[in-house]
């Protein structure tokens, strides 16, 4: 997944002199160590703000960190040390190098890779035709991007993955078009690109993308990713059943839109073949009026996975009166899944707290969410409640 790129390593951060780079430096300053794993990692997220801003803000320090949370210590010294060492002009003398290594990458021909060892095989297409040809003829393949889910398989379960196919190499799976109606989002386009796209039209989905991992993981994860994995709690799935998002499938032979809630099927299934590829996600623009939040129950703000999660969406008429809702929920099946019999319930009543109330009940009634290790069931069933409560209370007239 690296080859064409240049991997920078914690020891390589010294310039030629043998002094420390800046951030180094600064973290020495400051005093602001964690343990042997844990320092290098900072280390390098700090050379990644260095590299990226200059001045940052606290917020863009405190998201430049989210990758590498602990529970031992405090943050404080580190963030002292990237408000230090992160203020610069221009090129800094550790770039001296780079103009070179810049021409080494360029020289790197952008084709196909295939790689086969004796345990595995390794593709990674540039085009989105190829691409399909590979599925067909490789349909028990890993389909991968930034590869956030399936690596832990290897990380984690030391799984061998015999046959991968890496689609990140592929540009036409990364564009965004903007028309006047809908906007879509190329399967392969990261979630922090997407992002920049999603902030004034779509809050509720840029909101849960602030909230997804860090911003080291949403760098290379991707939405075609997110929805391929179809995983229970994927975080971005109720928000976009809640902006009515449809996906794009294609095979060598045809093209589907398929509408997001008959899109997972089963735990971790979706309705794509294994000769199809998720080419891009479709969002169709709201009208005026119409409100879609999102809601992320966690047990901290940043990299973590949700509890329970909420996509809601309401069109209200003129005498408060609910005209459509929708309430799509994650983590309380093994599917997301929509609280149906509260919506019918909803539709023609006046949009007021009794009526909410007795919803509630119904919402409580409609789940039997499981205990695991990040929440028992009764929890999970009050804070899925208590989500509407909220929903209600932000947008009561
Ligand atoms: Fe390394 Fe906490 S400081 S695990």
């Amino acid at each position: 997944m690296i080859h064409g790129k240049q991997l920078v390593t914690v020891e390589n951060l010294k310039n030629g002199r043998g002094e420390l780079h800046p951030v180094q430096q600064a973290m020495v300053e400051t005093n602001g160590s964690q343990c042997g794993y844990c320092t290098p990692g900072f280390v390098m997220s700090l050379f990644s703000l260095y590299k990226n801003k200059n001045n940052p803000s606290r917020e863009e320090i405190d998201d430049s960190l989210t990758g590498n949370l602990c529970r031992c210590t405090g943050y404080k010294p580190i963030v002292e040390a990237a408000a230090t060492a992160c203020v610069h002009h221009g090129m800094d003398e550790f770039s001296e190098h780079q103009p070179h290594i810049a021409t080494l990458l360029k020289s790197i021909p952008r084709e196909s890779l295939q790689l086969q060892t004796g345990e595995q095989l390794y593709l990674r297409p540039t085009k989105l035709s190829e691409a399909l040809s590979l599925v067909r003829l490789h349909p028990d393949a890993f389909v991968i991007s930034g590869a956030t889910d399936v690596a832990l398989r290897v990380t984690k379960k030391h799984e061998i993955l015999k046959e991968i196919i890496d689609l990140s190499g592929i540009d036409e799976l990364k564009s965004v078009s903007d028309k006047s109606d809908v906007l879509t989002i190329g399967a392969g386009t990261s979630l922090s690109d997407a992002m920049v796209s999603l902030r004034i039209e779509f809050p509720a989905l840029f909101y849960m993308l602030s909230v997804f991992g860090s911003q080291q993981i949403r760098n290379i994860a991707t939405f075609g990713g997110n929805l391929g994995t179809a995983s229970p709690i994927g975080d971005t799935l109720p928000v976009l059943m809640a902006y009515n998002a449809k996906v794009n499938l294609s095979s060598s032979s045809k093209r589907r839109e398929v509408p997001l809630d008959e899109f997972v099927v089963g735990y971790r299934k979706t309705v794509r073949r294994p000769d199809e590829l998720i080419t891009a996600v479709v969002l169709p623009k709201m009208k005026n009026g119409t409100i879609v939040k999102s809601y992320k129950v966690s047990k901290r703000k940043d990299l973590d996975i949700s509890t329970v999660s909420g996509g809601f969406r309401l069109d209200l008429d003129e005498n408060n009166v609910v005209e459509n809702i929708k309430l799509a929920y994650g983590g309380m099946a093994e599917t997301t899944k929509r609280a149906s019999k509260a919506e019918t319930f909803f539709v023609g009543k006046a949009w007021h707290r009794e009526i909410v109330e007795e919803a509630m009940a119904l919402v409580g009634r409609e789940f039997s969410p499981i205990s695991d290790a990040r929440s028992g069931a009764e929890f999970r069933s009050v804070a899925a409640r208590n989500l509407l409560l909220k929903f209600w209370y932000e947008t009561a007239k």
